[in-house]
């Protein structure tokens, strides 16, 4: 068992379980943001000067290993944000693009508002048709998907790869498969799986994917989007300025070649720095073990909430089909006390709706509390969530 407490030494203080909304960053990340920082604090793709030709070096360098780590081609890596921003990007271009009144983005009924609301601003914009495949317990109705294929013959399928609130893994390659029979453009949303389990893109054959490099060990304020080339070279500019052009005059401009059309302005330089940093330790770590922990640990924590009469879980109980999160309610209490009270033992969990109001709608329910696992926690960690539990009970007299 390898003890990932020196490299995040919070650890040492908090059971941390909401790497959900956003993972720890180990020391080697830190330590390589602030390098940059003290040594060669240059911007990008503009200097001919030793700070600057290094700071553009370490730059590509992530671009490079996230291309590798993700099965794509470095000029398919595009920098954003974080994983909105990706798919707003996405909403915004198509919009000015391929879709018209009347076609149709398919969703799923467990995406995040990240994934739903981009396109409902596209419904008010352009007049696009939004509509969703409905669930089947926690998984995805495959074959009201295949339906609605059939019914609407979607021009984009959106999905979540893996959901923030019910876990669940989604059968990426039929989705794609099912897409396809429409010619429809797929889009898959991977921050909640590109942390966890190995996400291969030239392999899936999916158009575009999207994550966040803030729950894979890296900083906030990057974010991932991958498409193939050929997509990415019909779809227009998104942000106009500095970097993303090749030539502009008074009246016009030609966009700069790919990456750097998706890429306007000063990126957060120091920040995909630092990410590369998270995808060496990740690499080091593997998928292998990461998943393995996950799931050994998320077993554990459905077996203790199953010996427990007041506790209603929401998230897949499948665990070879999901990642680390668990969802759940305790009797007449509020999830928002629930965590306040597991506070007080150091116990941090996410407690709320998840971005993800409509799927809350359809499971008849307003809120849940959410635990959500990495490869750095314990078995300590999950004692420490029930004891708190048992605590949350005594003092609501759950
Ligand atoms: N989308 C992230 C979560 O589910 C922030 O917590």
């Amino acid at each position: 068992m390898v003890d990932y407490k020196k490299d995040f030494p919070i650890l040492e203080r908090f059971h941390y379980l909401d790497s959900a909304a956003t993972s720890l960053k180990p020391i080697q990340v830190i330590e390589a943001e602030m390098e940059y920082y003290k040594e060669y604090p240059a911007n990008v793709h503009r200097g001919v000067y030793k700070l600057s030709e290094r700071a553009t070096e370490m730059f590509e360098r992530t671009r490079d290993s996230t291309a590798r780590m993700f099965g794509a081609k470095s000029r398919e890596v595009i920098f954003t944000r974080n994983t909105t921003e990706s798919l707003n990007l996405l909403a915004a271009t198509l919009g000015n693009s391929v879709l018209r009144k009347g076609d149709t983005v398919l969703l799923t009924a467990m995406e995040h508002h990240s994934n739903i609301v981009p396109w409902l601003m596209l419904k008010e914009r352009v007049g696009i048709r939004v509509e969703f495949v409905e669930l089947e317990g926690q998984s995805l109705d495959y074959e009201d998907f295949k339906a609605k294929v059939g019914k609407y013959n979607p021009k984009v399928v959106s999905f979540m790869h893996a959901s923030n609130v019910l876990g669940t893994i989604n059968d990426a390659a039929k989705i794609i498969k099912l897409a396809k029979r429409s010619g429809a453009i797929t889009i898959m949303d991977c921050a909640q799986s590109a942390p966890h389990i190995k996400v291969d893109f030239s392999r899936l054959g999916v158009d575009y994917i999207a994550f966040s490099a803030h729950k894979l060990l890296g900083p906030t304020g990057v974010g991932v989007l991958i498409g193939k080339e050929s997509q990415l070279e019909e779809l227009p500019p998104f942000m106009g300025g500095g970097s993303m052009i090749r030539e502009v005059s008074r009246q016009g401009f030609k966009p700069a070649e790919l990456p750097q059309k998706f890429e306007a302005g000063t990126p957060n330089i120091a920040g995909v720095i630092g990410f590369g940093a998270a995808l060496d330790y990740i690499k080091k770590v593997g998928f292998g073990k990461i998943e393995s922990v996950e799931k050994g640990l998320l077993a554990y924590i459905l077996k203790r909430a199953r010996e427990l009469g007041y506790i209603k879980v929401y998230s897949s109980q499948d665990v070879g089909n999901a990642v680390g999160i668990f969802a759940f309610n305790v009797d007449g209490v509020h999830p928002h006390d629930v965590s306040a009270l597991l506070d007080e033992a150091n116990v941090c969990i996410r407690a709320g709706h998840h971005c993800a109001q409509p799927l809350h709608s359809q499971l008849g329910i307003n809120y849940t509390a959410r635990a959500s696992l990495y490869f750095y926690n314990t078995k300590e960690d999950v004692d420490a969530l029930f004891c708190g539990l048992e605590n949350v009970k005594k003092v609501f007299n759950a």
